[in-house]
């Protein structure tokens, strides 16, 4: 379908828009200035038409956390390589994707999951590399990933320690500070404990992955654009004797693809100063539940409705279409006054943890996704 046709529709109250042009600046953005690989964190959106855009436009595999994610990605985009990084997998999906999807690359950060490996995996099998996430330590980030996972120092030294000593395979080193990093200091502290490790290993370490967490602007936390943290962590790579040795990879997912979605959302209901849309934080909205208020646009007739004058626009409290009284965006929204039942509001910014986390919650679904041609809604 067209975007002059769904903008039109009466069929539906609510589909999205992808714009391939916008990921693939992105990331050809974000891979030019990362001096190593980057991998895509499926999580953040695991549409296929994103993930081959990805890939064409540079990635150098994929980020999975499940036996699903990686069979997507096979199926989009075959021979991509997938790094299997999520620290608690069972050992069905650790056998599976060793020997039916030729996954290599794993991820520990306790003793009870690297004796999964040790069950499951050829420990001979030299193609095998293990990396070991230790805690970040300090984070800005809006989601912080440390409660859930990450070894202690002395953890993280007894555990390549142990992969050393009982198998062929090769060792990293991960963190991750959590989603929506707002700034480079997280990064470049779990660095320096990086190196430290390095240093007191009893172990030699190949590879450093720094997680993904690079940050995305919305209208409440502008930020500066993640590439530019991606110079000082070059500088900081090559300023390291202990990790400007190691294949160097990232696990960006928010950064590369939380702009080349909208959510257009229909006003089915208004009631003085609330609006009830066509999608609500069960359609697609979570993001905008608690943290991040989005850009938005107000939509009649096939056009954006011209803001005519400084009193023409006024706020409004933004709902759901389902009966959760919980379904109702953080933030006030300033919208035309004039909006009413039939308009249509664009939430724009919503390529990340959108289309990944929605549900069909009351029967609301949000089931068509409008590709966009170069330009077309710029
Ligand atoms: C292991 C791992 N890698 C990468 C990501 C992607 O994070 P972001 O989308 O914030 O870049 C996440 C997010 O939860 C993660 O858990």
């Amino acid at each position: 379908m067209q975007f002059a046709d769904a903008i039109r529709t009466t069929e539906f109250d609510a589909f999205y828009t992808f714009d391939p042009e916008r990921l693939a600046r992105a990331t050809t953005a974000f891979v030019e200035a990362f001096p190593g690989k980057v991998l895509y964190a499926v999580k953040a959106n695991p549409l296929p038409q994103v993930l081959s855009t990805a890939r064409a436009a540079g990635v150098a595999g994929f980020d999975v956390a499940s036996i699903a994610e990686a069979l997507l990605v096979q199926a989009q985009v075959p021979g991509a390589r997938c790094w299997f990084m999520n620290p608690a997998k069972s050992r069905r999906d650790i056998e599976r994707s060793w020997r039916d999807l030729g996954l290599r690359d794993f991820v520990v950060d306790c003793a009870a999951e690297l004796d999964k490996l040790l069950a499951v995996l050829p420990t001979h099998d030299a193609s095998v590399r293990v990396y070991v996430r230790f805690h970040s330590g300090a984070s800005d980030a809006l989601y912080d990933l440390n409660s859930k996972f990450g070894a202690s120092h002395e953890e993280t030294l007894r555990l390549l320690q142990r992969i050393a000593a009982q198998t062929a395979w090769s060792t990293g080193l991960a963190f991750h500070p959590g989603s929506q990093t707002v700034s480079v200091e997280p990064y470049l502290g779990a660095m320096q404990t990086a190196a430290r490790l390095i240093e007191q290993a009893d172990a030699s370490v190949s590879a450093l992955d720094i997680g993904g967490g690079f940050p995305a602007p919305y209208d409440n936390m502008p930020v500066p654009p993640a590439t530019s943290m991606l110079a000082r962590l070059g500088e900081f790579v090559a300023s390291s004797a202990s990790l400007r040795r190691l294949e160097l990879m990232c696990e960006p997912g928010r950064a590369l693809v939380y702009d080349c979605m909208s959510l257009f959302a229909r006003v089915i209901l208004r009631k003085d100063d609330a609006v009830y849309c066509g999608a609500g934080i069960f359609g697609g909205l979570l993001p905008a539940q608690q943290f991040f208020r989005l850009p938005v646009r107000a939509w009649r007739d096939g056009r954006p409705i011209a803001n005519t004058a400084a009193d023409a626009q006024r706020e409004f409290i933004v709902f759901g279409p389902t009966c959760d009284s919980n379904d109702r965006l953080a933030f006030p929204y300033a919208l035309p006054s004039q909006l009413q039942e039939g308009d249509w509001i664009e939430f724009q910014h919503v390529g990340a943890y959108s289309e990944s986390v929605r549900c069909a919650f009351n029967g609301f679904s949000v089931d068509h996704i409008v590709t966009l041609g170069a330009h077309e809604l710029d």
